[in-house]
């Protein structure tokens, strides 16, 4: 068994402020990070618009950004800690400054601030469309020199260990004693265990196809918990980012910021039309939701398969210099932004909902946090106001941390029993996984996309039913790999979708069933 003082699960923003805070407070204390893939891939990597966070207080003000996230949430957020978290921006984001990330300034010194959906003041602390690329530089940086964190890239952790591994524990009182973790490369499960784990495994996006995310985002933070019977909130409350660009056969997803509305982009069906201001009077800049249940009501009366994003009339050099990146990637794509509308459709983007955690990031198990996309805080209720994501996950971070310092620290002796795969096989058809997959997010494409109704939700139970049931007759036979592992863990994590789907009765934010009309 290896031991830590802390498990980290993840290497996006969450984990590693998590980690990087945690190291430099204990230098002897033992921070782990684990990660399933190379040590950088998240979806913190591609964060684009940049981090929200109020600068300008002569025009803005902590007000209006808690104003701005509240009508964004659409009423179901929690009132405290937005106001905490915005409060808490200014000095979190000073010390990913501190750490090295660098933001682009304007020509007095100051930032240089981007507006996005459902922001009333340009707030967006970025670095030109990569700031998420420059936080995770910045942090991995830090990491990597402090002596006491190891980081295991291309380690997958399976399950989180909790009384249901020991034995003669009783399991009423739930606490989490560490994870069982693949080294991808050798294939051995090793124990780890942690006097405090956290959870900072990110998002949901690969569910749907279609989506912004990379690879990693499969959900398993949250199926992980939601098996050790952690509580998980919100998770019918999907947001689906208007504008990924649209590529005939459907394979890439690549996002064009929000920001390049805030820039002045607008949004026209095939006539050329610019249909925003018939939905809302912010127009191109209505909050996520908003427009991408509008794009979604066009395409549906068109029977179109996307719309387009025009940038032709505005500033080429200021945008180039703003979204050198979203440029060069739309010229791949035979896209030259100046004569061209950019084809978009909305994409499965971020969860708000995730593993609930109350201000310290505490989990409902005991010495289980969670931080970042994996989490349900309160602060996005049903909608996420843009660029508050890294905001979030920066603020979290340094909670748990504050609430981790202020307890005291016990070495625990577990007897912790070891991965125990006895009688599994290594499967002949590996096929099988992709052909579930497939069905699965075809399913939740089908049924649970951004308009749903009881009878699709409905039917989306049914046959990930099937699914559900394949999927557990093979993860019992076989031998653990990760794509088995992540398959499993989507499955979970799209049945916690539609049940929580079909219990909300009323349409709010990023949920819309057509049998709330009614
Ligand atoms: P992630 O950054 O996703 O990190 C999760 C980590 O967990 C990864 O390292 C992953 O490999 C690891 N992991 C997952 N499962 C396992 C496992 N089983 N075992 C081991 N490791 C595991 N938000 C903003 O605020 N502003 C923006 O401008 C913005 N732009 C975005 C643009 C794009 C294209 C996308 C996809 C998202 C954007 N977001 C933005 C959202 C934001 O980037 C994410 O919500 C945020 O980065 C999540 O950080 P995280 O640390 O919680 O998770
Ligand atoms: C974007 O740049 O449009 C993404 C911002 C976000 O997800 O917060």
């Amino acid at each position: 068994m290896i031991k830590a003082d802390y498990l980290v699960i993840g290497s996006g923003v969450a984990g590693l402020t998590f980690a990087v805070k945690m190291a430099e407070k204990f230098p002897n204390r033992k921070v782990t990070i684990v990660t399933k893939g190379d040590e950088d891939e998240s979806n913190t990597k591609y964060a684009q618009g940049g981090v929200a966070v109020v600068q300008d207080f002569e025009e803005d003000s902590f007000q209006k950004h808690i104003q701005d996230t509240l009508i964004a949430g659409d009423g179901i957020c929690d009132r405290g800690v937005v106001e905490m978290v915005i409060k808490e921006g200014p000095q979190r984001l000073k010390e990913l400054i501190v750490w090295g990330a660098n933001f682009d300034l304007n020509s007095e010194g100051g930032f240089d601030l981007g507006k996005e959906g459902g922001h009333s003041e340009y707030r967006v602390v970025h670095h030109k469309d990569i700031t998420g690329y420059e936080v995770e530089r910045a942090l991995l940086q830090r990491v990597h020199q402090l002596e006491n964190v190891t980081l295991l890239a291309h380690h997958f952790a399976i399950d989180l260990i909790t009384e249901h591994h020991l034995e003669n524990k009783d399991t009423e009182k739930l606490s989490c004693y560490g994870a069982y973790v693949l080294d991808q490369k050798k294939g051995i499960i090793l124990t780890i265990g942690a006097e405090s784990t956290l959870l900072a495994s990110g998002g949901i996006g690969l569910i749907y196809g279609h989506t912004t995310n990379p690879v990693i985002a499969t959900g398993d933070g949250i199926a992980m918990a939601y098996r050790a019977k952690a509580k998980i909130k919100d998770m019918e409350f999907i947001q689906f980012h208007p504008t990924a660009l649209y590529e005939a056969e459907g394979g890439s997803y690549f996002l064009i910021s929000e920001a390049v509305r805030g820039f002045g982009a607008y949004l026209r069906n095939k006539e050329g039309y610019r249909f925003m201001p018939d939905y809302d009077d912010r127009a191109e800049l209505a909050s996520r939701d908003i427009v991408s249940q509008s794009i979604d009501n066009e395409l549906k009366k068109t029977g179109d398969t996307h719309v387009f994003l025009d940038c032709t009339h505005l500033d080429l050099t200021a945008f180039k210099k703003h979204f050198p990146n979203i440029y060069e990637e739309c010229l791949e794509y035979h896209i030259d932004i100046e004569k061209d509308w950019i084809p978009v459709v909305p994409a499965s983007h971020y969860l708000c909902g995730g593993i609930v955690v109350d201000t310290d990031g505490k989990t409902s198990i005991n010495n289980l946090f969670a931080c970042g996309e994996c989490s349900r805080t309160g602060l996005h209720g049903a909608n996420r106001l843009a660029s508050n994501s890294l905001l979030e996950a920066l603020v979290y971070a340094h909670n748990i941390f504050k609430y981790l310092s202020k307890i005291s620290h016990t070495s625990q002796q577990l007897d912790i029993p070891d991965w125990d795969d006895e009688g599994t096989i290594i499967p002949k058809e590996h096929v099988l996984i992709q052909h579930n997959l497939k069905q699965l997010q075809a399913l939740m494409r089908d049924y649970v996309g951004i308009v749903r109704s009881n009878d699709r939700l409905n039917k989306a139970i049914a046959h990930l039913d099937l699914i559900y049931n394949e999927v557990e007759e093979f993860y019992k036979e076989a031998k653990i790999t990760t794509t088995l592992c992540e398959l499993r863990n989507m499955v979970n994590v799209a049945h916690l979708i539609i049940g929580q789907s079909l219990e909300r009765k009323e349409n709010r934010g990023g949920y819309f069933n057509l049998d709330n009309l009614k």
